[in-house]
């Protein structure tokens, strides 16, 4: 997937803004990191297999009178991690550079016709091949632009491309299926992947549509669709703070998103509550709340887990039969949707390659919401309508506060839904909206009261090499994301599994080298949910357990207890996983691992 940044600038410093900006940029992949500056009318090039800090120290000293450079760090899909691999990648002569985000499907046919031409090619990267089409165009006599207008028609699969040549000072960009923004600033102008890259310098964005092109100049913009036509594209001011963008003092991202919970939780549920009757304000549906007969979710990894507490709301709040499934496995399905289906694609980035794809094939046969964080992203532009959680910027690859905001707003549409169809009355309604309203205070509580527990059970959990979640009902999609997040980030072998399921398998798993977190929260299945306790401590299993309110027989069975403030049932999820977060922190950050970039793992999946 991988961040790309370019700049172009009457006020210098572009070697040490292209980093700065790739650092914030590093939560796309961190395999390799390049820079490419332009000098008078040479390219210089640098770029390493490594992280951003490395090629920072390596260019230390290094001082650049340039206008215009590009930057990239790269999470490798065509040939491995290496320096040559590394972007950007240039043509033949070193006069056209470029970094690319994204995949060319039709690359070896490509790179066999160059190769016929004369070409030499350096790398086993798809991206290579675009620099020398782009060579071989302008060789022809055309302008850069109408090079590049022929190069991306000839490109199949999917980009986001910053480029420099040796001859202007300007950089050129273009996009397709994956992320780009334009920066609007003084004197200057910027494309990168994501808006934290450039945030410090302007808060003017243009996003870019799929199939548009262009050219940067220090006082320029030119944006042409990829058929020639020249458009024009108004900006749109980001309201994010750097500091949201930044770590604010925490150690790591994570830390500080997991704490940022209870604000964002708030600013995603208050803009949508009517205060003279605590009632909830949707307005965006594409379909008609009495005639959705059915929902479908699509989404993955930790929004999966989001669709699948949605469905106990939708299915209990609302009355209508929900489906969850895989992104990934939804796409490639013959899948019935019954007459008047809303699907919902559930994503933090808006930019996940399986959600977007599982949306355009649900959308033949459906209406589509988006419920989203991130403004003008794929998913947004696709889907018939968006609902946004306003999370702000979540940097750290472990998903946290997009996934309790997600939550928040799947509670607001089952209430909204519940309330239009007649299956809650508006006084159940505004009744749960009080208590929603009241969360982030509790959240606060609780961090308070129990975040050095948590520290320690995270730092015990860690002594272990694999772990087992219990829950069940709606707590049962929380095992799953606790358990996720253990092994995201701590690489602890890790099972979620629904209570009741145990004694058909993991049963056999048990003994004191296996421990148990239980999230054992009042509920009505909660005496069955201590029943699976008394099994696993009659067989010496650990258990650390979750609970709310007095319960001394299940503290008397557990090793460790975490306390929760006690909440309506439907608000257990939301608060629940925040302490299972943090022992995943904790268990990670003792065992010394990069917390914000586990090994592997990519923020935003923009490939299948
Ligand atoms: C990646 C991330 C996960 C995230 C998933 C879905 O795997 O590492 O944290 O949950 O993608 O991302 P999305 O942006 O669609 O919610």
């Amino acid at each position: 997937m991988c961040g790309i940044i370019g700049i172009v600038s009457d006020k210098g410093n572009i070697k040490g803004r292209i980093i700065e900006g790739l650092k914030r940029l590093e939560y796309r992949g961190y395999d390799s990191a390049g820079v490419a500056i332009k000098t008078d009318s040479k390219i210089f090039v640098h770029k390493k297999k490594g992280k951003v800090y490395q090629m920072e120290e390596e260019l230390k000293g290094a001082n650049f009178p340039s206008r215009v450079g590009i930057g990239h760090t790269r999470w490798a899909t065509h040939g491995e991690p290496s320096d040559p691999n590394s972007h950007p990648h240039s043509d033949c002569r070193g006069e056209i550079t470029l970094a690319h985000n994204g995949i060319i499907e039709n690359y070896q046919e490509l790179k066999e016709e160059l190769r016929g031409k004369g070409h030499r090619f350096r790398s086993q990267t798809d991206s290579e091949v675009i620099a020398h089409l782009l060579e071989e165009y302008t060789g022809e006599g055309a302008n850069f632009l109408d090079a590049l207008k022929r190069t991306v028609n000839r490109l199949e699969g999917s980009f986001a491309l910053v480029i420099l040549n040796s001859k202007e000072d300007a950089l050129y960009f273009a996009r397709k299926d994956s992320p780009l923004v334009l920066g609007l600033g003084e004197g200057e102008n910027f494309a990168a992947s994501d808006v934290p890259a450039f945030l410090p310098w302007t808060n003017r964005v243009i996003f870019l549509e799929n199939g548009e092109m262009g050219k940067l100049t220090p006082s320029g913009v030119e944006i042409y669709k990829f058929s020639g036509e020249k458009i024009d594209k108004p900006p749109t001011t980001i309201t994010w703070s750097l500091a949201q963008a930044e770590k604010s003092g925490y150690k790591h991202f994570m830390l500080k998103e997991i704490h940022e919970q209870a604000k964002a939780i708030g600013d995603t549920v208050n803009p949508r509550i009517n205060r003279d009757r605590n009632s909830v304000v949707i307005e965006e549906l594409p379909i008609s709340p009495t005639e959705i007969n059915h929902i479908l979710i699509i989404a993955c990894g930790t929004s999966y887990h989001a669709g699948l507490v949605g469905k106990f709301y939708l299915e209990e709040i609302a009355g209508i039969k929900t489906e969850v499934d895989y992104a990934s496995e939804f796409r490639y399905r013959k899948p019935v949707l019954p007459p008047s289906t809303l699907t919902i694609a559930v994503s933090q980035s808006g930019e996940t390659a399986d959600t977007i794809g599982a949306l355009r094939k649900a959308r033949q046969g459906s209406k589509s919401l988006a419920i989203c964080n991130v403004l003008g992203s794929s998913i947004t532009r696709e889907a018939d309508a968006t609902l946004y959680t306003h999370a702000g910027p979540e940097i750290s690859v472990a998903s946290t506060k997009a996934f309790t905001t997600q939550l928040s707003l799947l509670l607001l549409l089952a209430l909204y839904l519940g309330r239009e169809r007649g299956i809650i009355t508006p006084e159940q309604e505004a009744d749960l909206v009080s208590k929603l309203l009241a969360l982030p205070s509790k959240i606060e509580q609780m961090l308070r009261s129990q975040e050095e527990k948590i520290r320690q059970i995270g730092i015990e959990i860690s002594s272990y090499r694999n772990a087992l979640y219990l829950g069940r009902h709606l707590n049962y999609p929380i095992a799953l994301e606790g358990a996720l997040k253990l092994k995201e980030i701590s690489y602890i072998h890790a099972e979620g599994y629904p209570a009741g399921e145990m004694k058909h398998g993991p049963i056999a798993l048990i003994d004191e080298s296996l421990p148990t977190v239980f999230i054992a929260t009042e509920s009505k299945v909660l005496d069955k949910v201590r029943s699976n306790m008394e099994e696993i401590k009659s067989r010496r299993g650990r258990i650390v357990s979750l609970i709310s309110g007095k319960q001394p027989a299940i503290e008397e069975l557990s090793d460790g207890v975490i306390r929760v403030p006690q909440v309506d049932e439907y608000l257990y999820p939301i608060i629940n996983i925040i302490p299972l977060q943090l022992v995943a922190y904790y268990a990670a950050d003792f065992l010394g691992h990069d917390v914000d970039q586990p090994r592997n793992l990519a923020k935003s999946v923009t490939v299948e």
